[in-house]
């Protein structure tokens, strides 16, 4: 989470437990192939394996709109040999929208051609790419073509954020919307959105069935979910 998820957080909170693995704030990619000290200096972990310091994968996340950028970015930032690489499609703040961000949910064969720019880039096949999107623009109309052009595009796992960017961080989340997606598409999907405790974990779960959940605003809440989630609900298991 930008401003937020840097990598001193990621280490205090993947400490805790309970991660598969976590992803960095976004980077943007707007005019030029980014040094490697941009990527190093957003996620220091590239020089330990790329992994935190209880040995979670960090993913490193891009944001941008043009195929053939992204995809050199991408060839470059491999040779640092990230956990990930992750496209990000769903940040809905102005700023992000003048390098497109959420608007990109508005054509779904852009996505693809980027999904499979980044995976073509060459990003050795070691190397997950994935995704993160949101629903749509004003509403999720338009969401399973997303999900599927991602698929199409190549992409390894794709998260979903159980809102439109009108629907902001209000209180409207359509879990229901990540069910549907699931019905249809393959690949692995985690649903996000909303979850601050135990019981909002079970019911994702439960309304999507996805059997992986990814944790934004509750994991800094609550820096013990992730582990409480992963011990059943309990703290110290038995
Ligand atoms: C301050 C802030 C910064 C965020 N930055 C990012 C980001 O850089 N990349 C991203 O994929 N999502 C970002 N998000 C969205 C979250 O990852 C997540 O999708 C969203 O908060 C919904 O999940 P939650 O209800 O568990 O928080 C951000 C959210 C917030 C509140």
């Amino acid at each position: 989470m930008e401003g937020l998820a840097d990598d001193v957080l990621r280490s205090v909170l993947t400490a805790a437990g309970g991660y598969d693995w976590c992803v960095t704030e976004f980077v943007r990619v707007t005019t030029t192939v980014l040094p490697h000290s941009c990527y190093t200096r957003l996620s220091p972990e590239l020089k330990h394996a790329s992994r935190t310091a209880n040995g979670t994968p960090v993913r490193i996340q891009l944001l941008g709109s043009d195929p053939a950028l992204l995809a050199a970015n991408a060839a470059h930032l491999a040779l640092l040999k990230p956990s990930g690489i992750d496209l990000n499609f769903g940040c809905p703040t102005p700023l992000v929208n003048r390098h497109r961000g959420a608007a990109l949910l508005e054509e779904p064969e852009l996505l693809q051609r980027i999904a499979s720019a980044v995976r073509r880039a060459p990003v050795p096949p070691a190397i997950p790419v994935t995704a993160k999107m949101r629903l749509g623009i004003e509403d999720a109309e338009r969401a399973l073509d997303c999900a599927l052009a991602l698929e199409a595009g190549g992409v390894q796992e794709l998260v979903v954020h159980a809102r439109t960017k009108a629907d902001g961080y209000g209180p409207l989340v359509r879990w229901e919307c990540i069910a549907r997606i699931r019905e249809v598409v393959r690949l692995p999907l985690i649903a996000n959105g909303e979850v601050w405790n135990v019981a909002d974990y079970r019911n994702i779960r439960a309304v999507t069935g996805c059997a992986d959940v990814m944790l934004g605003r509750g994991a800094v809440a609550d820096p013990l979910l992730a582990r409480r989630i992963r011990n059943g609900g309990e703290e110290h298991p038995s």
